[in-house]
């Protein structure tokens, strides 16, 4: 029998108490944290959809991985694991670990740049463009324009435009770039796939133009799943097989571990260039920790090796897809405007669509992320004017392109039920929709104001 049900693909072991807490209750944790929810403690917060970062359950395999963790400082065995693990995925000689994602993204991207140099992306996440802008250089985004209207359903909105990449590369001068960089799913464009065709594409011009490509790989394996369903070529190949294509087409990849490799900490930088590797070598040396363990523990090291494997298994694939379809599919449903189609790791509200009646200088995504909080608990991630709105010289607010929450989901914690609740509660968002209302800002910091900022609803 063909099952409709997609089960999670594990047993719990051990579980971890939810404070529940009632709306009261919450009106008043909000008060006290300037209605910012980066500022509430997590134990306020009852399905916490802030990240899919350094969230993830391990599995038990990890759990007993941690105890025989080689915490020596030179030649750890756990180090010789999760190395030949990523070089065997990569096909990269050359593995340097990191504590977390950004801190591959200076080294590398802090090397490669300076004044004058440009970096292309079909995203930079803000981390990748704060480490390239830092550095002196430039940081361009060429989503192709398919990615601008949130409810087209296209396969591939996460593709780079190549005829831009093309062209952007002969106005700029192949040797005043940086590296091309192909975030895999592209989260700020909304968590949507990468297509191999396009990953090849890519790899062409930057080949032709002998210009560095890299991936920012951390949700690699989710994006495997979209193309071996949606690219015919591949739908006999698996999900590693896939990956381990799209890495031969780079020069080397940058991982967040926090993602894909199913840890709560770590990350690595992939090199097929020795010269290259030298001196990145010299930079996480000062910076990270010796090469054997970057700013990792060794039990850290051992639980991305075993991640790094588990993250392909075909049933948790589809479960983990499946399950942010579902939430996604269901709001879409009801009538909840969401960026379609729904993406690998996280559902996208336009809450400018969704709060029509609130301005944007009044921040209708940071209002729908407080409704959402103080009706249910759920904490989601505003990703708009709060987070990268600007003023000009006379201090006018330049609103962000698009008001968004995201709902990001942590892998393998929340199960179906705490999926229908959160359904439940868009449901009643609906309802009083009218009566929502918008904020201002009264504090703010000069940079990433969205951590600190504190407001007060109108
Ligand atoms: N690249 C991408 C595509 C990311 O999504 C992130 C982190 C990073 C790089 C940086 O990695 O956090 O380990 O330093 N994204 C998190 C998020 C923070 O919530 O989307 P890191």
């Amino acid at each position: 029998m063909k099952h409709k049900t997609i089960i999670e693909p594990f047993r719990i072991k051990s579980v971890e108490p939810i404070s529940l807490s009632t709306e009261q209750e919450r009106t008043e944790y909000l008060r006290k944290a300037h209605s910012n929810l980066f500022l509430l403690q997590s134990e306020q917060v009852i399905i916490d959809l802030l990240t899919d970062s350094g969230t993830s359950a391990m599995s038990s395999a990890q759990w007993a991985g941690m105890m025989i963790g080689d915490e020596s400082y030179a030649g750890s065995k756990s180090w010789e694991r999760m190395e030949s693990v990523i070089q065997d995925l990569t096909g990269f000689e050359y593995i340097l670990p990191t504590h977390q994602g950004r801190a591959a993204e200076r080294i590398i991207y802090g090397h490669l740049g300076g004044e004058g140099k440009t970096f292309i992306s079909n995203t930079h996440f803000d981390t990748t463009r704060a480490n390239i802008e830092f550095s002196g250089a430039e940081a361009i985004d060429i989503p192709i324009a398919e990615s601008q209207d949130t409810s087209l359903i296209y396969p591939f909105k996460g593709n780079m435009d190549v005829a831009k990449l093309e062209a952007l590369i002969l106005e700029k001068g192949s040797e005043n770039i940086g590296a091309v960089i192909l975030t895999v799913t592209n989260n700020s464009g909304g968590g949507q796939p990468v297509s191999m065709a396009n990953a090849k594409a890519v790899a062409a011009i930057c080949k032709k133009h002998k210009v560095l490509y890299f991936l920012d790989c951390c949700r690699i394996a989710e994006n495997a799943y979209f193309i071996k369903h949606k690219e015919a070529e591949y739908t006999d190949m698996t999900y590693k097989e896939i990956a381990q294509e799209m890495f031969r087409l780079c020069d080397g990849a940058v991982m967040s571990s926090k993602k894909d490799a199913l840890v709560n900490m770590g990350g690595f930088l992939a090199l097929k260039d020795y010269k290259l590797t030298q001196a990145c070598k010299s930079l996480l040396i000062i910076t990270e920790g010796f090469v054997t363990y970057g700013g990792l523990s060794g039990r850290d090291m051992e639980a991305i090796a075993i991640g790094l494997v588990e993250i392909f298994d075909e049933h948790y694939l589809e479960y983990r897809i499946k399950s942010t379809t579902y939430l996604g599919e269901h709001l879409h449903k009801m009538g909840v405007p969401v960026i379609m189609p729904i993406g690998g790791h996280a559902v996208y509200v336009d809450a400018k669509k969704l709060y029509s009646h609130i301005p944007v200088n009044e921040y209708p995504a940071q209002a729908l992320a407080c409704d959402l909080y103080i009706k249910a608990g759920i904490r989601s991630v505003e990703i708009g004017t709060v987070m990268f709105g600007k003023y000009d010289k006379d201090g006018k607010l330049i609103p962000a392109p698009q008001e968004l929450v995201r709902l990001a989901i942590p892998r393998r914690v929340y199960t179906q039920s705490h999926m229908e609740y959160v359904i439940e509660t868009f449901e009643e968002i609906l309802k009083e929709k009218e009566k929502a209302k918008g904020y201002k800002i009264v504090e703010e910091p000069k940079f990433l104001r969205h951590f600190t900022a504190k407001f007060e609803q109108l």
